[in-house]
């Protein structure tokens, strides 16, 4: 390409997961939540009149960070962002925190995006390898960079560090840590008060996941007010359109639909999980709503992707280090967990 950017020469961009036009698929490859939003965040969309769509919208959505600030008991609306999706928001961390020629500092494995981000900013990304058991080594804690991004719980392994390992890291680190909670509603603990503990620590959450917003597009990002202001130089004028705003409040209200959807995912995840071990599958424990499940059997794991696949049914496969022998399954539904594993019996025996 001769017009592009030469920095853009080598870059790939990310390679979302399928979605398939058609029905009749068992799609658990993009870690959707099996279950619908609250009735409460199509009736506040219903309700927008024409107004919202002729004039712009708010541009720092106040009303609805003035109900996350509240949720997160956070001191004040200056401690939230909102945006177009998390992924707007790590994006404006990596371009608000880190200068092209900087060195961002991730664990390995983790969100693919992240690398992405770097490259599209002239960043080097330099990854710390998570041990057998997904969590962080004394290399995490000790290598210099501008902005630390760390997946807890961790995509795709869905283990979670201790909290006190994240506590550590926002103590050593001489940089921006970026704690990106996408799953967290699905596990035991969060970090949310971290912001008020660490001037350098932001906490990141997505509607994409517990809430069943992907199609929205709406992500938060808390930290200390000035880091705040920071973001809100460099977003978008107008970075969430009214039927997010409308929808992610609503959302927020009704806190306890959220709850109950993700209370129904983590007791699917502990039957899935249950039925791949006996499989012969390694599942490390998730705290998110999908699980890594590792083969060393025949046939490969690539195969029973493609063969899954060729049933309709839909995992993540990532021909990467660490991950080319497993297979990344999100939680659907108890009927669709109990279809994959009927289909995973037919292929491997
Ligand atoms: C670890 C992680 N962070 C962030 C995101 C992006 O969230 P959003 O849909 O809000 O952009 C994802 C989505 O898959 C994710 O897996």
């Amino acid at each position: 390409m001769k017009y592009g950017r030469v920095l853009l020469k080598n870059v790939e961009g990310y390679v979302p997961g399928e979605q398939p036009k058609e029905t009749g698929v068992i799609k658990l490859n993009t870690n959707e939540n099996p279950y619908p939003p609250s009735p409460k965040v199509l009736e506040a969309i219903r309700a927008l009149g024409p107004d919202a769509f002729r004039k712009y919208p708010d541009p720092v959505s106040a009303a609805f960070r003035e109900a996350c600030a509240e949720r997160y008991d956070l001191p004040g609306v200056d401690w939230v962002i909102a945006g177009n999706g998390m992924d707007e928001l790590l994006a404006l961390a990596v371009r608000t925190f880190a200068d092209p020629g900087d060195t961002v500092l991730a664990t390995y494995p983790t969100y693919s995006l992240y690398e992405v981000l770097c490259q599209l900013h002239g960043c080097a990304i330099h990854y710390a390898d998570l041990d057998e058991d997904f969590q962080p080594t004394e290399e995490l804690f000790t290598t210099p960079a501008r902005i630390c991004l760390l997946t807890r719980p961790n995509a795709p392994s869905g283990v979670s560090a201790p909290r006190e390992a994240v506590e550590r890291l926002c103590r050593v680190f001489q940089g921006i840590v970026v704690i990106d909670e996408a799953y967290v509603d699905f596990g035991d603990d969060h970090c949310m008060d971290f912001p008020q503990r660490f001037d350098n620590a932001i906490v990141m959450r997505t509607f994409s996941k517990s809430f069943s917003l992907a199609g929205m597009r709406i992500g938060t990002a808390a930290a200390q007010p000035e880091i705040i202001r920071e973001f809100l130089k460099t977003k978008d004028s107008y970075n969430m359109d009214a039927c997010s705003q409308a929808a992610g409040l609503a959302a927020m209200q009704d806190y306890a639909h959220m709850r109950a959807s993700a209370e129904k995912v983590r007791a699917t995840r502990a039957r899935l999980r249950r039925a791949l071990l006996d499989l012969g599958f390694r599942v490390p424990e998730s705290q998110a709503n999908f699980l890594l499940a590792q083969w060393r059997g025949t046939p490969s794991a690539c195969t029973i992707f493609e063969r899954l696949r060729d049933q309709r049914i839909l995992v993540r496969y990532f021909d990467a280090r660490r991950l080319d022998d497993a297979l990344r399954i999100t939680v659907g539904t108890d009927a669709e967990c109990d279809a994959l594993i009927r289909a995973i019996r037919g292929i491997i025996v």
